[in-house]
């Protein structure tokens, strides 16, 4: 006989059919999860399986839904499976091409824009912008004139880019063309901005190679390994953006990195050793560990 969920695609029949598939990975997990798939996968909120249970689905959705499913199976983590992760009111495109947005990057957000209060305009530059989590929430949250973004690696602009247009009607009403980004190595596509820039913000790799092993499976295994780690000892790309920044920010620029808890101390020792910045602290994140560095560019140098 037919479970009651074959008789007609509803969303509550996905859900369970979803459920099952996940249940012997995820264990009592597989419920919520299911629901969580579900939703994301037809662009709705959490709550929407439980509200729309009876809702019919089409064959669009339904193979959507699959795909989605196929994929957390494999174990994709949520994000990459149904492609999409939020970060802070935006939702962004994400695959295996980009790092999945944290949230301790949402707060690196909140605090740069709370430092940056009541400096209406300028420009502002994220380094290492993956999907272009921190540009696009800058670009739609602050008052910047203009946001430009850097990445290594052409297919994290490709999908950052993708995010932008996606956003298109909201970036255009702010400030029409203010986002751009560029491909290449840390600071160097950005040379033509030399002195003008009022905020640096940058998450960049920061794990030493030899602690990717310790690393959950979903992350190691499924998220780019350069956007995770980077030569001398995780500090790598710091270090040159450190090298780079006093030249690029205007006196009084703010440069903010998000780090490792572990290397918070010493991304500051660096910032302050280059003699290009003073205000140089470490802030916390909601649980209280040292994870980002934020330096004021010095006036008198
Ligand atoms: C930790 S991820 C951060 C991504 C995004 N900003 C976020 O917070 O979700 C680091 C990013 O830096 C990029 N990256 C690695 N080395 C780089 C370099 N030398 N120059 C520019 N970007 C680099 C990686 O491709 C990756 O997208």
């Amino acid at each position: 006989m037919a479970r009651p969920e074959a008789l007609a695609t509803t969303v509550a029949g996905i859900v369970a059919r979803v459920a099952r598939q996940l249940r012997p990975a995820l264990g009592d997990a597989a419920d919520g999860e299911a629901r969580e798939l579900v939703a994301a996968a037809m662009h709705q909120p959490r709550f929407w399986p439980s509200t729309a249970a009876s809702a019919p689905l089409t064959p669009v959705d339904v193979a959507a839904i699959d795909a989605a499913t196929a994929r957390r199976v494999a174990g994709a983590p949520l994000a990459y499976a149904v492609r999409s992760a939020p970060f802070r009111a935006l939702t962004l495109y994400v695959d295996e091409r980009v790092l999945i947005p944290r949230p301790e990057t949402e707060h690196l957000v909140d605090l740069v824009l709370a430092t940056a209060q009541g400096k209406a305009g300028g420009v502002a530059v994220d380094v290492g912008t993956g999907s272009g989590a921190l540009a696009l929430a800058l670009a739609t949250e602050g008052e910047f004139t203009r946001v430009v973004a850097t990445d290594l690696s052409a297919d994290a602009i490709a999908v950052a880019r993708e995010n932008a247009r996606a956003l298109a009607p909201v970036l255009s009403a702010r400030r029409p063309g203010a986002v751009e980004f560029r491909s290449g190595d840390a600071l160097a596509p950005l040379a033509d901005l030399n002195g003008s820039v009022d905020v640096l913000v940058s998450n960049p790799p920061y794990i030493a190679f030899a602690e990717v092993s310790e690393l959950p499976a979903s992350v190691r295994d499924w998220e780019p390994p350069q956007a995770l780690a980077c030569p001398d000892d995780g500090l790598a790309v710091t270090r040159t953006i450190v090298a780079g920044a006093g030249s690029l920010l205007r006196p009084g620029g703010l440069l903010a990195f998000e780090t490792d808890s572990r290397r918070a101390r010493a991304v500051a020792e660096l910032v302050e050793q280059s003699g290009s910045f003073d205000e140089v602290r470490v802030l916390c994140d909601l649980t209280g560990r040292d994870r980002y560095v934020f330096a004021s560019r010095r006036v008198d140098i």
